[in-house]
């Protein structure tokens, strides 16, 4: 189904189970500990043999020597495969950075440079521990960001422009001029990569955690130089991605290079402690944003600089991303900057750019209208724009004003304290915050297949994933919208390759593209079921388990003796570039501060979030809250730091890198707008996965302020920053 225009109306807009509350279909394997993750499909194939990861313990340089004797002698080893031995092998495609396995370059410390396999995981790993590993190691270069950020924060190369900022900033009756950090931050996923390989008849098969079924086979037909077709991808289940996952890693290559060569299953998990420095992180970042406005607070000059650190090849952190599109304001400029570093792969996580981006621009929004002494919400209102600031095409469905108000009438935003410092309650000092949200609203093409059983049931096949955020259950709502049956009638079937090609999950397309390409199906079966009916499709009524015609009503149960099955995809032409698709949203948060110990406890949170229709409320509630939750990890505990003598990070996992427990996080509150953007899909639905940690951590930072009085601009706001300025008591 091509799609070459927005949406009409269409049988959504009086949608039955479409945007209506459905628990995750799902849900009982989860609870019960029987959906199968990559590492635990035993069942996939017989005699799977166990590989333990050896990983660099340099950061640069070159593999002299690898001595395997010892390991290759321990009881129940059967190989040690070396990357020396393996070679240099061609790179994956897509979105891959870092040496995955192969030759014996070290990129980056923790990269993959052996696999021992064994009869168990026990003698895998006591024989890893035997690999002795001689390196020539390189110098490692600067890894100091504030360092780097000082040779180029002068240099305005190749800046995006609109207008004259200069001239602009210069002439602006009220302006701020301030600098913001934010650290590395790590993934940290509950389900470490793993997988499974298989080789049969020069055929390989993985059983694995990925969030691009496409991408990730393409990327191993390409390593292994092989025909796509030869390739098959499986990863029903993922215990969290975040962006990771998009790629194919290292685990995959060790296990499939490993299988080919023992000629036997192997299957390869990154442990906890070696996942943090052998996969991806998001870079940490230095930004300088100023804001001029006139007195009655509207923006006329706006800049955006930032610098990441990157990787050979990497893109950093694109921290300047929502600065072009987000607030009105005629003369701007944004740029970033990376600085090469000798640092693991800084990759793509959760709403990649905006995540920090809106870490300093919601807070110096909060300055900003400080300085102009107007209320922060007012602030926000006024500089709203309907039209790209920047080329001017108008914003499909935007409501952020909207998000604003209701955000601020249900949080009682009306009875904060505008004093700092000035409300207590107990040993607390109370603030209140808010931070504006904005990430964009993409979908891509999306394939699917349905089929009718005999016993009137419809399966659902199609490569999307289902990372954590109830794919599942939105793709057989909307195959039960359309096909008139109910939720229980449906099966859905996915992350394998053998399926049609579908979006996958990332970047919050994954719900607009999937459910678009599961409809283009349903509307094929449909036309498949009219046709074995010798009937024209239009005369025909999809409703509760029946075809009704214009003179009977036939179940759908024994329809047909044989399947029915239609494939179709969801492809989207260029009229989706004509105008702005994005998401937006308001997030609430009121904080304690400890007047006498500087901790910080979040009280309540609540976000607004506009984002089309919403597929199920339940479901995206659960996206929205996840992403508040990482969001108060960002603002108050988590911090990637580097070992800057090793080019690494030590903190490895979730005792050394700190993420909120239940604890943190006492009372969330999510509001949907629910309206409708025809421009993005035929369901008029966008992502919100990303939405929900966008700006969150401002509004924590900007709720510290308001308790305190002290301004926050290095991330995490932890209390050795800020303990020695509290307020006398
Ligand atoms: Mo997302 S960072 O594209 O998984």
């Amino acid at each position: 189904m091509q799609v070459n225009e927005p949406a009409g109306q269409n049988l959504f807009d009086d949608a039955k189970v479409v945007g209506k509350p459905s628990p995750r279909i799902d849900g009982p394997l989860k609870v019960t500990g029987t959906a199968p993750y990559a590492y635990e499909r035993h069942d996939a194939v017989e005699g799977q043999l166990y590989g333990y990861p050896v990983l660099a313990t340099i950061a640069k340089g070159t593999i002299l020597a690898m001595d395997t004797e010892a390991a290759m002698a321990m009881p129940g080893v059967i190989d040690v495969i070396t990357a020396p031995d393996v070679g240099q092998m061609p790179e994956p495609i897509s979105w891959n950075v870092a040496p995955l396995f192969g030759g014996d370059a070290v990129a980056h410390y923790h990269q993959a440079i052996a696999v021992v396999v064994a009869e168990t995981f026990e003698q895998a790993r006591a024989a890893a521990a035997l690999v002795e590993t001689n390196y020539d190691a390189e110098e490692l270069g600067n890894l100091d960001l504030g360092a780097a950020w000082e040779e180029v924060r002068e240099d305005r190369t190749d800046a995006s422009r609109v207008g004259d900022f200069k001239a602009a900033f210069d002439a602006a009756p009220v302006t701020i001029d301030r600098t913001y950090s934010t650290p590395s931050h790590s993934h940290a996923m509950m389900e470490p990569p793993a997988t499974i390989a298989h080789w049969e008849d020069g055929k390989l098969t993985i059983w694995t955690s990925n969030q691009m079924i496409e991408w990730a086979r393409r990327s191993l037909a390409t390593t292994f130089e092989m025909d796509e077709a030869d390739v098959r991808v499986d990863s029903p289940f993922i215990g969290g991605g975040f962006g990771t996952k998009l790629v194919l890693r290292s685990d995959a290559i060790m296990a499939a290079q490993a299988a080919r060569r023992i000629g036997r299953p192997v299957k390869v998990a990154m442990p906890r402690p070696m996942v943090m420095n052998n996969t991806s992180h998001r870079a940490s970042t230095i930004q300088r944003i100023r804001i001029g406005a006139g007195q009655d607070g509207r923006i006329t000059a706006i800049a955006h600089e930032a610098i990441a650190h990157a990787m050979d090849g990497g893109r950093g952190e694109n921290a300047i991303a929502q600065t072009r599109d987000f607030y009105a304001g005629a003369n701007r400029l944004v740029k970033l900057h990376l600085a090469r570093m000798t640092l693991p792969e800084e990759n793509a996580m959760r709403a990649p750019g905006e995540a920090s981006g809106l870490m300093a621009l919601e807070i110096a929004m909060d300055e900003m209208a400080e300085a102009l002494g107007m209320d922060p919400v007012q602030f926000r209102i006024l500089n709203d724009t309907q039209v790209h600031p920047g080329d001017g095409r108008p914003f499909s469905d935007r409501h952020f004003v909207e998000c604003l108000e209701r955000g601020a009438e249900a949080f009682g935003w009306a009875d904060r304290n505008t004093t700092p410092g000035g409300l207590t309650e107990g040993d607390w000092l109370i603030g209140h915050g808010v931070a504006g949200a904005y990430r964009g609203g993409p979908a891509t093409g999306s394939g699917a297949r349905l089929t009718l059983t005999p016993e009137g049931r419809v399966i659902v096949e199609t490569s999307m994933t289902d990372i954590g955020t109830g794919s599942y259950t939105i793709l057989a709502q909307t195959a039960a919208e359309v096909m008139g049956v109910t939720v229980a009638e449906i099966e859905v079937r996915l992350g394998d390759s053998a399926f049609p090609a579908s979006s996958g999950s990332g970047g919050q397309w994954g719900a607009a593209s999937s459910t678009a390409g599961v409809y283009a199906a349903a509307v094929a079966l449909r036309e498949a079921i009219a046709d074995h009916m010798g009937r024209d499709v239009d005369s025909l009524t999809f409703e509760g388990g029946s075809v009704r015609t214009p003179d009977k009503q036939v179940p759908l149960a024994g329809l047909s003796p044989e399947p029915i099955v239609a494939e179709d995809s969801i492809a989207f032409g260029d009229y989706r570039r004509e105008q702005v698709v994005s998401t937006f949203g308001a997030h609430f948060v009121e904080v304690g501060v400890n007047r006498y110990t500087g901790e910080t406890r979040v009280r309540r949170m609540l976000a607004v979030c506009d984002a089309g229709r919403i597929l199920n409320p339940i479901t995206a509630r659960s996206q929205v809250i996840g992403g508040m939750v990482m969001g108060v990890g960002a603002a108050l505990m988590e911090d990637a730091a580097i070992d800057t003598g090793r080019g690494m990070f030590p903190a490895h996992d979730l005792a050394g890198y700190e993420v909120p427990v239940h604890a943190d996080i006492p009372a969330q509150e999510v509001i949907f707008l629910d309206t409708v953007d025809p421009v993005s899909s035929p369901l008029n639905a966008k992502g919100v996965g990303e939405l929900g940690l966008c700006g969150v951590a401002a509004a924590v930072a900007n709720a510290i302020t308001n308790a305190t009085g002290i301004r926050q601009r290095d991330y995490p706001v932890t209390l050795d920053r800020f303990l020695d300025r509290m307020p006398a008591t």
